[in-house]
């Protein structure tokens, strides 16, 4: 097994950036901790195959799926090294990183439909969002659906006291950690590639994410109860290292943001697709027994985590929420 660390810091020292090629090609690497077939890991395909056909061949995207470079614990770090050149993290991500601005996504129940959803990171605030990225020397590019997070154990989820005492596997951010507190149970922050593993180990007992991730991580091998709670967004940012993004040529630039708008477009059209066809998959395996929510029961569960929302204000202040609920009408 490579030592991440080292490799990260001969590359940091290399002098030259690795993605500028002696015959003038171009290679992005590009990481990602998801299967290949999700929104996620479908669009960032469909992003190296528009750059391919736009440059003719010249400008090549390198797509590393599944933590196969990077997990969570190191990818960040290793953009802003410039060992890699262009993530698509999950949103709950940026806020350890020095942007707790993000982790207004985070929040349950804020969002009732996707729609809603881009109406944020569609408008003024989304942009203003990835603008502040370059605070840390990352350039924020665009956005990706995934979908709806739903709870998973070996129990059903349908009330906040079925939460008691669980130990629940969690994003490293602090409204996911506030939400599973709020709800009894214990927060066990874990990259994702750790995640099945935990679950079959029983070093967790559940955990949360949209049914496309649940499926592809084969989740329901190791988890008896899917409930539908459909309490909060997953949706990711892509983003790419400053030096590398100025170091394109600005036609090369263009080609790359052009690419990969379309992608992302055209990835946030069939997110919902994924996610339906991933519940049917699990549905036909008969292995995770699926639980939906009645309304009273949605209800309760969103009353009983309204703290999580105010805990959030205390942290970063009331202005970035007010601006997200006077969209959200
Ligand atoms: C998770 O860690 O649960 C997700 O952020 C994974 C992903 O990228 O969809």
């Amino acid at each position: 097994r490579l030592d991440r660390r080292r490799c990260l810091q001969a590359l940091a020292l290399a002098a030259v950036p690795a993605w500028a090629q002696q015959d003038g090609s171009i290679t992005i690497r590009l990481s990602h901790v998801v299967a290949r077939q999700t929104p996620k890991g479908l669009a960032l395909e469909r992003f190296r195959d528009n750059v391919a056909r736009a440059s003719g061949g010249r400008i090549r995207v390198q797509v590393y799926p599944n933590s196969l470079l990077y997990g969570d614990a190191d990818e960040m770090q290793a953009l802003q090294l410039g060992a890699v050149d262009m993530l698509a993290p999950s949103l709950s991500k940026f806020g350890p990183v020095g942007f707790p601005e993000f982790e207004l996504f985070d929040l349950p129940f804020l969002f009732a439909t996707a729609q809603q959803v881009h109406r944020i990171t569609q408008g003024a605030l989304g942009r203003e969002l990835l603008a502040g990225l370059s605070r840390q020397g990352l350039v924020g590019l665009g956005y990706l659906d995934n979908g709806f997070k739903h709870m998973s154990a070996n129990r059903a989820l349908l009330a906040p006291q079925d939460f008691i005492g669980l130990r629940m596997r969690i994003q490293a951010s602090r409204v996911i950690a506030h939400q599973m507190r709020v709800l009894g149970a214990h927060p066990v922050v874990l990259s994702f590639g750790e995640a099945y593993r935990a679950l079959a180990l029983d070093v967790v007992d559940g955990t949360e994410n949209p049914i496309s991730n649940f499926w592809t991580q084969r989740m329901h091998e190791v988890q008896i109860d899917l409930s539908l709670t459909g309490h909060g967004w997953l949706g990711y940012a892509v983003v790419a290292n400053q030096r590398f993004w100025r170091f394109l040529a600005s036609t090369d630039r263009a080609l790359v943001a052009r690419a990969l708008d379309e992608a992302l477009q055209w990835g946030n059209a069939i997110a919902q697709r994924e996610n339906d066809a991933a519940l049917a998959a699990l549905h036909a395996s008969g292995a995770t027994r699926i639980h939906d929510l009645s309304r009273a029961q949605r209800q309760r569960l969103q009353q009983a985590l309204r703290p999580v929302h105010q805990g959030l204000v205390q942290r970063i202040g009331a202005a970035w929420l007010q601006r997200v609920q006077a969209q959200l009408g």
